[in-house]
């Protein structure tokens, strides 16, 4: 959720709701002889009131679980959770005029101040890294799709070299292919290399290449050297690839830039996924907190009332 100037009106209604709750607070708590307690009349009208907004805030929980239900539009809710929980919060302070009570209601304003500041982080987090995201990678996919994308690179990567240092095998294995299926394309790249006469080039060289691409490339790319690979920095990868391009003859360059490439864009899949990662981690304690304060905060009313 990006917050924007269609937040204007929930702002502008959330603001002069503060104003009154304020309003009428403040001259309630200084005629309140032993201090304004939850369980007077305004006291418990905040109560009402502020638990109400909580109770909306958790129903997003429930309309994200049914999107098919005719609750009204998605955007509206996330408007209304975000601006009406943050509203609930200083109506929650009237409530207990301040003071935190007993251990329960410490816990619960503990519970409800770590799912305010993390529903504030999630806001932050939701409008700063989707344009980071939109800056460092510019290759972004599907996140769903990830794993597929990657599986795909790492075939066309051994397809790439194998054409080179073994190009029968990898005809061979571009042949297979194509019985009762079309190729993909990384073996119909790897069967149009054999055929175009890599597998005249010296083998040294292609060895050269192989074994490049054995300790550095497909290691890197199938996830087995972790954050300090080399391969994971755009400036020492950049190095490597130009000092591989000083033992390869100029007729692989092709394949080198081809590698090359694919190595920029597993780190780019790397960013995505960090970023992808931190936009939805925050909800870990956001929701599961959020659930038992708001059944916490039942048991407290029932028991406030009662006794
Ligand atoms: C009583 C307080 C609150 C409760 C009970 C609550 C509950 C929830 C729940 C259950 C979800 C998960 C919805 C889902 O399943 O997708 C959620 C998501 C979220 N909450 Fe809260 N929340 C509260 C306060 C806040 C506050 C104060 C903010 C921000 C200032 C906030 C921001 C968010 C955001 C941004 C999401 C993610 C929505 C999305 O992108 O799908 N929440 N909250």
């Amino acid at each position: 959720m990006i917050v924007d100037r269609t937040h204007r009106r929930w702002v502008a209604v959330c603001l002069a709701a503060l104003v009154v709750a304020t309003a009428v607070y403040v001259p309630y708590h200084l005629r309140s002889l032993n201090g304004p307690t939850g369980g007077s009349w305004l006291g418990l009208l905040y109560g009402f009131v502020g638990y109400g907004l909580m109770l909306f805030a958790g129903a997003l929980g429930v309309r994200a679980r049914r999107p098919t239900w005719r609750l009204g539009r998605a955007e509206t809710w996330l408007k209304g959770h975000v601006w009406l929980a943050l509203l609930a919060y200083p109506l929650i302070y009237f409530h207990a005029g301040f003071a935190f009570g007993g251990p329960l209601t410490v816990v619960l304003m503990a519970l409800f101040t770590i799912v305010t500041l993390s529903g504030i982080l999630g806001v932050v987090l939701q409008q700063i890294l989707p344009r980071v995201m939109t800056d460092r990678v510019p290759l972004e996919t599907i996140f769903e799709q990830l794993d597929h994308v990657l599986e795909q690179m790492r075939g066309e990567a051994d397809h790439l070299v194998m054409a080179v240092s073994d190009p029968e095998q990898a005809a061979a294995v571009a042949a297979t292919a194509t019985v009762g299926q079309r190729p993909p394309p990384s073996a119909r790249r790897a069967q149009v290399r054999a055929e175009i006469g890599v597998a005249a080039l010296p083998t040294e060289e292609a060895q050269a290449l192989k074994e490049f691409y054995d300790n550095e490339v497909r290691p890197y790319l199938y996830d087995k050297l972790g954050r300090a690979a080399s391969l994971n920095n755009p400036a020492k990868s950049a190095v490597v690839f130009a000092q591989l391009r000083t033992r390869v003859p100029a007729s692989l360059y092709h394949v080198v830039d081809d590698l090359e490439a694919m190595c920029d864009e597993r780190r780019q899949l790397r960013v995505q996924a960090r970023l992808h990662h931190w936009l939805h981690a925050w909800l870990l304690l956001h929701v599961p907190l959020s659930v038992a304060l708001l059944l916490l905060s039942a048991a407290h009313a029932v028991l406030a009332l009662r006794y």
